[in-house]
């Protein structure tokens, strides 16, 4: 029996992507998680080059295709390590657009390909219709379709987190997109069904479209929404890069396209359920996109004070203080002061940990990795279900630039944006210490009932600022 060695290595990969999915699940393994996946992703990618024999014929072409990997490495290992933590989404955007692209790519080449062989155009003809044509011109269309479509959209998505494009939209936009879809829809559905003379000119036609749908999809939706669409992005590259591996019966992209596509599917809808929000609501709802315009709602009244001097002193004789993360940290890059306050407030027999809500910060882990940045030790990261069990025994609760996820209109205002998100219960603490800048709302653009309720005291000042403040006063309390 003929030992394939190629498919071996394919399957080798395979369970080495499945693998490290499952390590990257947990903070304490995905590191290694990812170097285990990237490993099966190298040995496929040398066992293509080097073991890829189809009745002797070889792949060739060694100068593009090492000129090609030499690039990519360079380009991928310079970003990688220049990238800052909160420029990860756009990153991970333009990397994805790629991704998309080359999926796309593939679809231009096997069209082409299969438009041009020789005597094949006539023999094409005669099985127009036949199921194995359509089939196989169903599976490149959708490449094109969703490659193109994942590629412009996450150009589009790059472009606005980076700051050099902005949100756009016009009236009747939301109608205009699902013409165009259903446009693109029409148009490939003809295309492999009837497979016109001039089916080399439709196709394109059909790539335009898609590439316009693609931008004219990620356009309108605001700049906080981004995750969101970039998850949802990122699993249309995964199934474009599928429909790449149907084409060439390739297993292992088949398996890797698949992965991607469903481990997106479940973060998107992972994010959405944790905002409380419908995709639908995502897609076409301003809530996010329009945090300048939206209404921060009647001024609550008065709110207190708290002196950098008496915090430090509440939280000093504490015996357990929680601190609670938001997108402020990470504004403030003020991950390692507040990792230096929770060594001191520990030296001093004060029992501290986070309470980590799944939507803190603009990313998914924002918080897990702002924090892993400055080795603060996963065992003291509590989970919103986890936290909210331990706040009745807290005696101090401190806010680092959080904001809606600690808002408790969420759970009692129906009329407000964020009702039905589940929030962190920090009023079950004793005290409630936030710092912020200022009385301005957050993500959602609404005003937080907490800073003015009878347990709270607000600190106003840089994260930073006021953590280093914190860390001098907490030393000579
Ligand atoms: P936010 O509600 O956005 O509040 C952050 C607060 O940080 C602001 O009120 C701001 O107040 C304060 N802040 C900003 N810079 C600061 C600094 N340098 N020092 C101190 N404070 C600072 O953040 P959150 O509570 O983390 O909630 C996240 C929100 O984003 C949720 O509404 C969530 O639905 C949304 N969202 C999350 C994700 C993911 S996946 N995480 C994705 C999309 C949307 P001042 O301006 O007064 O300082």
């Amino acid at each position: 029996m003929e030992i394939n060695i190629l498919s071996f290595i394919y399957l080798l990969a395979s369970v080495t992507f499945i693998v490290g999915l499952k390590m990257l699940s947990h903070p304490t393994t995905a590191r290694k998680g990812n170097a285990v996946a990237a490993a099966g992703m190298t040995i496929a990618i040398f066992g293509t080059i080097f073991l890829y024999n189809d009745q002797g014929e070889t792949l060739g072409n060694y100068g593009w295709i090492f000129g090609g990997l030499a690039i990519g490495t360079i380009l991928g290992t310079l970003s990688a390590k220049r990238v800052k933590m909160t420029a990860m989404p756009e990153m991970v955007s333009l990397f994805n657009g790629m991704g998309g692209a080359c999926a796309a790519l593939i679809s231009i080449v096997e069209f082409d390909h299969l438009m041009h062989l020789d005597g094949m155009s006539g023999l094409l003809m005669v099985l127009a219709g036949s199921a194995a044509v359509q089939g196989f011109l169903l599976i490149i269309l959708l490449g094109l379709i969703i490659g193109s479509v994942s590629f412009a959209g996450s150009m589009v998505a790059w472009g606005k987190l980076n700051g050099s494009l902005r949100d756009f939209s016009f009236r009747g936009q939301q109608a205009f997109n699902i013409g165009l879809l259903l446009l693109i829809l029409g148009l490939a559905t003809y295309l492999i069904v009837a497979l016109p003379s001039n089916a080399l000119l439709l196709f394109y036609i059909i790539f335009g479209l898609s590439i316009l749908y693609g931008i004219f999809f990620v356009f309108p939706i605001g700049g906080a929404d981004m995750p969101v669409v970039i998850s949802l992005l990122n699993s249309f590259t995964g199934v474009a890069a599928a429909c790449g591996g149907f084409l060439y019966d390739n297993k292992v992209m088949l398996t890797g396209g698949i992965l991607v596509g469903a481990a997106g599917t479940l973060l998107t809808i992972l994010m959405c359920k944790a905002m409380n929000r419908s995709l639908t609501n995502v897609l076409i709802g301003a809530f996010g996109g329009n945090t300048a315009t939206a209404s921060a709602g009647p001024s609550q009244g008065a709110y207190k004070e708290i002196s950098l001097s008496d915090a430090a002193v509440v939280m000093s004789y504490a015996n357990k203080v929680m601190i609670v993360p938001g997108y402020g940290l990470a504004v403030a890059q003020a991950q390692h002061a507040c990792h230096e306050l929770e060594k001191i407030l520990s030296a001093k027999g004060v029992e501290v940990s986070y309470a980590i809500h799944p939507v803190a910060g603009r990313m998914p882990g924002h918080m897990n990795v702002l924090l892993a940045e400055a080795d603060v030790s996963y065992e003291k990261l509590l989970e919103m279900e986890q936290a909210n069990e331990e706040f009745s025994t807290t005696d101090v609760v401190l806010i680092l630039g959080a904001n809606d996820v600690v808002n408790p209109a969420a759970k009692s205002d129906p009329a407000s944006p964020i009702y039905g998100m589940p929030i962190l219960d920090v009023e079950l603490a004793k005290h409630v210490i936030v710092n912020k800048r200022s009385m301005k709302p957050g993500y959602a653009g609404i005003e937080n009932d907490l800073f003015f309720r009878p347990k709270t005291s607000m600190l106003f000042g840089d994260a930073k600022k006021v953590l280093q403040d914190l860390i001098s006063e907490v030393k000579n309390s």
